[in-house]
């Protein structure tokens, strides 16, 4: 995820920004940079890689100033390179900015600033257009060309702006993407997070949205979207760093298991318009959709597991024949790919070497290739001839869990973009699913407010030697990747199985007090899986139910229920996995292990 760090004061800015920069790093980035008002000059030194890289370039230059803005890149529009690393200026150099988040509508804005302004663009980025509006709006007063600026843009940012035109002041703004403002004295800060700047100030002020923010040295003035100056408590921080890096969380696997909503919105953001998935990275045509005989789905892990949900989407929606991989096992039974087939492949890290091979294997045979993967500029996306980015923002912890329930909603977004492009989908249906991905991060957000809940219940499985996952359909799929995560983190072996396979065979495995875990949140199957709940309930298993919150009648036969907020039926496995992913975290939690770094796992496999 982006990093922002600014000062503004009488100590030299570049030590500072770069040591800002460098408490950011736990967030993951790709690129970094500096910009900071010399003399006569917005200098600005950036470069692709790690931070060491930008210490190498800075030793060669090294901007002199007390002003000054840097940026930690994870990259979402345009692959890492020097020229898309941040800060970003405009034609004449006379600005810097820096930004989180993204600008929805930045091609619109980009087309109305080359061709009817004459602006030109150095990079692929979608924060140039910032730098370029500024410019532009500017007319002897920063925040007014801010403001104008941010009226135009759609989307989500937090943006730190300076300008050689008014050297001694700092703009900062927000819109759904944190900003914090450190409070000194005779100098100020702003920061996406306060692990960059908590070692100048525990005084900080929370930006919200839509205000934009004036610093100088001796004064911070957050004003509001009238323009009016809003009083704002001091929030005093009393977490120490490593605390402040997770977030206050323990572990990354729980910040990120929180993060899902804001990721959600992220996945989403812009490809939803009027009704209508728009995705400009595809542009699929009506006939090349059209000559698809087959969709190959291949993966790994998780990953795997989200494509076993895109199956039954794509060949219900679409007509389409689809067949899902293990990308280890995909090379080595000569699948019937040829240039009549689309073949997707998934990856969170975009590095796994299986899912890599596999995917130029396809390519070799013909096929259309498509990647969904999180990370820009990796190998896979490089490989395949289109990408389709989850911008879920880094993930840390060794098990998945926002990559997973963002394939997923890629896989949503994926099969109604086809299906709309083919003219094979009702018009009510895709409203649906389009209206219901929109309720996800609310309803997310629902369950994530509950999480203590899952505290309990794991206490009642954690001393279990083996625990077992039931569900029929999408219940199944999440049940398998919610086996996958309890196996992984907490060292209980545990095994998902298809609700209706139990009595030919796994039913002899359940006796008195045995785990199951059940899922019955689907209506077209929820009669046949609440008859296998009563198959091992007569068994005197120990059942916790997941069902649709209302559902009376689980009560009856389970002895923990636990409940998701109603939703549309095909969406229901992003919500209905949250709470699998936090009864694996907290199992593992209560069992002592370390979850964030499982033995013997490791987050990217690169070795087949
Ligand atoms: C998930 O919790 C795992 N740690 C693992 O299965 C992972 O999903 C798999 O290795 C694939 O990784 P990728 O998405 O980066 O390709």
């Amino acid at each position: 995820m982006c990093g922002i760090v600014g000062y503004i004061g009488s100590r030299e800015v570049t030590p500072l920004l770069l040591s800002g920069l460098k408490k950011l790093e736990y967030r993951g980035y790709d690129s970094a940079g500096i910009a900071v008002i010399e003399n006569k000059r917005v200098s600005i030194v950036k470069t692709a890689g790690k931070l060491l890289n930008l210490e190498r370039k800075l030793e060669e230059y090294s901007p002199t100033g007390h002003v000054g803005i840097g940026h930690t890149r994870w990259a979402t529009h345009g692959r890492p390179s020097n020229v898309n690393s941040h800060p970003h200026n405009g034609c004449s150099n006379d600005f810097a900015v820096v930004h989180n988040g993204i600008i929805e509508n930045y091609l619109e804005l980009k087309e109305w600033l080359v061709d009817k302004k004459g602006h030109d663009f150095a990079s692929e980025t979608d924060t140039e257009v910032i730098a370029h509006l500024v410019e532009e709006f500017y007319d002897g007063d920063l925040v007014q060309a801010v403001r104008e600026t941010l009226k135009m843009v759609q989307g989500s940012y937090a943006v730190g702006i300076i300008s050689l035109k008014e050297p001694d002041i700092l703009i900062a703004a927000r819109k759904d993407s944190p900003l914090v403002i450190g409070l000194g004295k005779g100098e100020n800060f702003i920061a996406s997070d306060i692990p960059a700047i908590l070692n100048h100030t525990r005084d900080v002020y929370m930006v919200e949205d839509g205000e934009v923010v004036l610093l100088t040295k001796e004064k911070v003035v957050i004003l509001d979207q009238d323009n009016k100056e809003v009083n704002r408590d001091v929030y005093h921080v009393d977490w120490d760093i490593e605390a402040a890096e997770k977030g206050g969380y323990e572990y990354f696997m729980l910040k990120e298991i929180c993060e899902q909503p804001e990721a959600f919105k992220k996945t989403l953001s812009g490809r939803i318009q009027q009704g209508k998935v728009k995705l400009d990275e595809l542009n699929f045509t009506r006939e090349q959709i059209k000559q698809w005989e087959k969709v190959f789905i291949v993966a790994c892990g998780t990953a795997y597991h989200s494509g076993l949900i895109g199956k039954p989407l794509i060949e219900e929606y679409l007509g389409i024949p689809v067949e899902v991989d293990i990308a280890s096992e995909f090379r080595y039974r000569n699948p019937l790919v040829n240039n009549k087939t689309l073949a997707v492949f998934i990856s969170q890290s975009g590095e796994t070497a299986d899912t890599l091979a596999a995917l130029r294997e396809a390519k070799r045979k013909g096929a259309t290739t498509l990647a969904i993967t999180n990370v820009v500029g990796s190998s896979i996306s490089r490989v395949a001839d289109y990408t389709f980015y989850l911008w879920a923002g880094p993930e840390i912890a060794v098990a998945s869990t926002k990559a997973y329930t963002t394939m997923l909603i890629a896989q949503y977004l994926l099969c109604v973009y086809m299906a709309q492009v083919k003219g094979v989908m009702p018009e009510e249906k895709g409203r649906e699913i389009l209206t219901a991905l929109q309720e996800l991060p609310e309803k997310a957000k629902k369950i994530l407010d509950q999480k203590e809940l899952y505290l309990d219940i794991a206490k009642s499985i954690k001393e279990a030697r083996s625990l077992f996952f039931i569900g029929r359909g999408y219940d199944y799929n999440i049940a398998q990747e919610g086996a996958l995560k309890l196996k992984e983190i907490s060292y209980i072996h545990a095994e998902a199985y298809a609700a209706g396979e139990l009595k030919h065979g796994t039913l002899a495995l359940i006796t008195e007090k045995s785990p199951v875990i059940a899922v019955a949140t689907q209506k077209s199957t929820y009669e046949k899986t609440l008859s296998n709940i009563k198959e091992v309930t007569a068994r005197d298993a120990f059942v916790i139910g997941v069902a649709e919150e209302g559902d009376q009648e689980i009560l009856k036969w389970v002895n923990k229920a636990i409940y998701i907020p109603k939703i549309e039926n095909t969406v229901s496995p992003v919500l209905a996995v949250i709470p699998l992913q936090l009864l694996a975290y907290y199992t593992a939690v209560v069992r002592g292990c370390n979850v964030d770094q499982p033995r013997n796992l490791a987050k990217s496999v690169t070795v087949e």
